[in-house]
């Protein structure tokens, strides 16, 4: 049976605009367009595992609003159960501001709206596969964490996490930024795993602190790097949590993290099982 997933976790309506290159502080640009796609950490690692193939629930929250049903559209289309969705009677849909340069480099600006009132309780957690993002509170992610299932953290965005809830993950998945700043207050070497990207250099996977896996994703002409580390953490998590080992569960994450990047937007970039899985 596929695996049963839970993400806690963020809802966003992304706000994307298309310049040549970032703006510098006090500068003007003008985009090629602005489009509006669904997005949020949480809701992106969602589809992601649901396009890999998992049972997926959700549990977010959105606002009150129009944006609501736009950020929700691709996953209720891709099957993910929204039962666990909350609608906030005063917080707005999550919004997040992103530019997207000609080399797929982003800078990202979001409004957590509704996100910052997510709260869980351990009842909704009955899954194989627990996953969450720091895109929610820290008392939401310590609960998440806290279930007796495989339970996965992008520390995405980047803040310092408590250290009893990093000493009970299974999988801890963050860039060599995030990563960095997670050092400079915690020991990440007694973490049980600890994936850590370089882009398009590749990630490499640790266990307690040893290097067991390293792998070069396959080169690609990046468009949008955006939700590329949502799709590598919902493969990693799904290929670990079933029993891949761990040389072939992070090459395929890095696959479906270099997929994501190919596409323009968030969850529309998110490839499926049959893309990721081509041998
Ligand atoms: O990881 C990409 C996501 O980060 C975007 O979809 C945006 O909503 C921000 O949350
Ligand atoms: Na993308």
């Amino acid at each position: 049976l596929p695996p049963r997933v839970t993400v806690v976790g963020s809802v966003n309506l992304d706000l994307v605009a298309r310049v040549d290159r970032l703006p510098a502080p006090g500068e003007t640009l003008t985009a090629h367009g602005v489009t509006r796609v669904p997005g949020g950490k949480g809701a992106n690692q969602a589809l992601a595992a649901a396009r890999l193939g998992g049972r997926v629930r959700l549990v977010a929250a959105v606002g009150d609003d129009p944006l609501a049903g736009e950020a929700l559209t691709l996953l209720r289309a891709g099957g993910v159960d929204l039962a666990g969705v909350r609608i906030s009677d005063d917080a707005p849909t999550g919004t997040a501001m992103i530019q997207v340069d000609d080399d797929g480099e982003t800078t990202i600006v979001i409004d957590a709206g509704a996100n910052a009132t997510l709260a869980v309780t351990p009842d909704e957690l009955d899954a194989d596969v627990v996953l969450t993002v720091l895109e929610v509170p820290d008392e939401t992610v310590a609960t998440a964490m806290a279930a007796s299932a495989f339970t996965v953290l992008n520390a995405a965005p980047a803040r310092p996490v408590a250290g009893d809830v990093l000493a009970g993950l299974d999988l801890l998945c963050v860039n060599a930024a995030e990563y960095g700043e997670l050092a400079a207050h915690a020991d990440l070497d007694d973490v049980v795993a600890v994936a850590i990207t370089h882009g398009a250099a590749g990630a490499e996977l640790r266990r307690r602190g040893r290097v067991v896996a390293q792998v070069e994703p396959p080169p690609v002409d990046a468009v949008d790097g955006t939700a590329a580390g949502d799709a590598f953490t919902a493969a990693l998590a799904l290929g670990l949590a079933t029993g891949l080992d761990d040389e072939a569960a992070l090459r395929r994450a890095c696959r479906a993290g270099a997929l994501a990047a190919t596409r323009a937007g968030a969850q529309p970039s998110l490839p499926t099982r049959d893309e990721v899985d081509v041998p």
